[in-house]
């Protein structure tokens, strides 16, 4: 399997005209990848003008959050259906950033049935805000990932990619990092949820990815160590330089 690095550049850039450079300076090198998928999930407002420079499959778009309804009087909300016209594949849901605005469990699953119906790939963000000596957070990621997948097909399932975020380790304030070994447990606990939920084989093919400061000193250890196909990565996707290195050392890894 390809490993699959996203980069999740939040509210950034500001400006159209950085993220067409951004996203040109990664695409050059990206798309010429051959063991390594690179999805760009800009700002909603920067879709359509950076699908005109996406050159191959290797380096493609992603939208940070999509609503169930198809179309109507929902002020400020993108549907699915609009996301897949601008030429997106992945859509981010579940962002533990949007899950401090407000967003739900039942909010999510809506999301990912509605991204479902078009040839699109959710991405679902799970992950704690804490860990306890109790280990109540396995508890809670394992209900995220229930609750977010309801009523879902094996079929359905089986399109969907795991994002492992613990919300401690994101951000600049994150406090430390997560351990590759904590991520590898976190890892195996999801592969098993999604076991449970499905008695089909596909769900082992299910990519689970790591998310949280990752960069260019760490992503290695945790795509040999930390049992993920992949990473989702927020800051260090901003610079250019610094992304295109760990998309060369997932190349290799
Ligand atoms: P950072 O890489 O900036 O910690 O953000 C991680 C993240 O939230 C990616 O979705």
């Amino acid at each position: 399997m390809k490993k699959l690095i996203i980069a999740n550049w939040k509210m950034n850039p500001t400006r159209g005209l950085d993220a067409r450079k951004l996203f040109k300076s990664v695409n050059t090198i990206a798309s010429k990848l051959k063991n390594v998928e690179t999805v760009i999930c800009p700002p909603l407002v920067y879709l359509e003008s950076l699908g005109e420079l996406v050159t191959n499959r290797a380096c493609v778009l992603g939208s940070q959050d999509a609503f169930w309804e198809h179309a109507g009087p929902f002020t400020g909300q993108v549907s699915a259906d609009m996301i897949f016209g601008t030429k997106a594949r992945y859509v981010i849901v579940g962002h533990s950033e949007r899950r401090a605005l407000g967003e739900t469990d039942s909010d999510i699953n809506k999301k990912i049935k509605s991204i479902l119906q078009f040839p699109l790939i959710p991405v679902l963000c799970v992950g704690e805000i804490s860990r306890d000596d109790d280990h109540q957070f396995v508890k809670l990621v394992k209900n995220q990932i229930r609750l977010a997948l309801v009523d879902l097909t094996d079929e359905e399932i089986s399109r969907v990619v795991i994002a492992y975020e613990p919300v401690w380790a994101i951000g600049s304030k994150a406090k430390k990092a997560c351990e590759p070994a904590d991520c590898r447990e976190m890892s195996h606990i999801i592969k098993t949820v999604l076991a449970d939920l499905s008695n089909s084989e596909i769900t082992k093919n299910i990519p689970i990815l790591y998310g949280g400061s990752v960069n260019s000193e760490n992503s290695e250890s945790y795509l040999k160590d930390g049992l993920v196909d992949g990473l989702l990565v927020g800051r260090a996707s901003l610079d250019g330089k610094e992304f295109i290195k760990i998309l060369k050392i997932a190349e290799k890894s």
